[in-house]
């Protein structure tokens, strides 16, 4: 049996490709068009492994989906591929477009061909999983309940728009022709191989480069963070026992303003690597200018998908959080790897002005 996995080179691909395979036997064709985001060093472990195929393309490219679908005959796919950070929809929502709505269309095109062509019992047996975001759910106010899956859509961000958009055709797909899709809607994950464009990433790195820790606004903006295994877990337990056409949320039970979350990375740092002058990493805190739009608070009610099929994360965030500065103090090699050229030309751009 095999498994084609989309974006499988990105931050929560590569998780997710790593620990599959360290728990299955089954195969991973992963197709990843390598873009800023996706680096195939995330996937050194794998790279004398026949179990694992690399395939750099795009989602969008018809043609090849098509081809790799044919030769491969994947009993699932699974929809990590897209543009996923916010700042950069802001700055350039176009590529946003083009992966996270055109390309899903053309995948989902792709793979309605190919589920059907199949003979009945692997019809049956298939599964078209779309990993998606609570950001599609918009913003909620201090005292709001938590998102739950049928939370009206109201997103406030281009990528959280196009997110948006490819949900609703992923639905559509699965009402108008019966194609037996999941989706999955998670909030903020953090831990190894995180890109570090995204705050507790970027945190870490900042830091103990000396440089300032920008915080938007005041700092209050409150997220659910989730260690990256966790969601990991709980996408193998959704394409496993989720029912067909059903999104599925998935939070931590973990909501913290960023502030607290720099503060803790700030501590941590301080413990494991102190800086030489002896003073505290939060020193180096910078307000500055927020982000166009924030979304001030996130929060994931996950009881469906604990209720129905009995997943719970199994990490805290002091635990996940340790482990996640931990690595990156182990892997000066990989930050050092992805900061190339393009990474300090984002880096100037998006921090210029504040
Ligand atoms: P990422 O940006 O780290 O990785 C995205 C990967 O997709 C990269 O490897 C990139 O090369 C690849 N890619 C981009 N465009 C592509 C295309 N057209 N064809 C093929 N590959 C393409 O993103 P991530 O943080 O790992 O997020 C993965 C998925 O999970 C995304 O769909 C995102 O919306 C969703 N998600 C992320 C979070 C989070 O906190 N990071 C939370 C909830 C949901
Ligand atoms: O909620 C799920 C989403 O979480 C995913 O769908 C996105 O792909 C992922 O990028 C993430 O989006 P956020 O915008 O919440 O993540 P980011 O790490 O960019 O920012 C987290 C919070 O920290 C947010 O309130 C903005 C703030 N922030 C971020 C950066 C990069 C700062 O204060 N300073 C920064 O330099």
């Amino acid at each position: 049996m095999t498994i084609l996995v989309t974006g499988g080179a990105g931050f929560i691909g590569s998780n997710f490709v790593l620990d599959w395979l360290a728990a299955s036997d089954e195969d991973v064709v992963n197709l990843d068009k390598l873009t800023y985001a996706g680096n195939v060093h995330n996937l050194a472990d794998l790279a004398s492994d026949p179990r694992h195929i690399f395939v750099q393309g795009d989602i969008g490219d018809a043609g090849l989906v098509a081809a790799l679908l044919k030769a491969h005959s994947p009993r699932a796919v699974l929809n990590f591929a897209a543009e996923s950070h916010v700042d950069r929809s802001i700055l350039g929502p176009l590529e946003f477009i083009q992966t996270n709505i055109v390309g899903t269309f053309h995948l989902l095109e792709q793979v309605r061909a190919y589920w059907g062509g199949i003979d009945a019992q692997a019809q049956a047996g298939f599964r078209f999983l779309h990993v998606s975001t609570d950001e599609v759910y918009g913003s909620l106010a201090s005292r709001d309940p938590a998102f739950t899956e049928t939370h009206r859509y109201e997103p406030n961000s281009p990528y959280s728009a196009s997110k948006a958009a490819s949900d609703h055709l992923v639905r559509a797909y699965h009402h108008t022709y019966g194609l037996p899709v999941l989706t999955t809607n998670c909030s903020n994950n953090y831990g190894p191989l995180h890109f570090p464009e995204k705050l507790i990433p970027l945190m870490i790195v900042n830091a103990q480069a000396g440089k300032p820790l920008p915080v938007y606004g005041d700092g209050q903006q409150i997220r659910d963070w989730l260690y990256v295994k966790d969601h990991c877990s709980a996408i193998r337990t959704v394409l496993q026992g989720g029912r067909l056409g059903e999104t599925y949320n998935i939070g931590g039970w973990n909501e913290k303003p960023n502030l607290h979350i720099v503060h803790t990375v700030c501590d941590l740092l301080d413990e494991l690597k102190p800086r030489a002058d002896g003073q505290s990493y939060r020193s180096q805190i910078a307000y500055v200018t927020d982000r166009p739009g924030h979304d001030r608070r996130y929060a994931i009610d996950a009881r469906k998908i604990e209720q129905e099929l009995g997943w719970k994360p199994a990490e805290t965030f002091e635990t996940g959080i340790r482990k996640t500065v931990q690595w990156y103090l182990d892997h000066p090699q990989w930050v050092a790897q992805v900061q190339s050229g393009a990474y300090r030309e984002w880096v100037a751009t998006q921090y210029a002005q504040t």
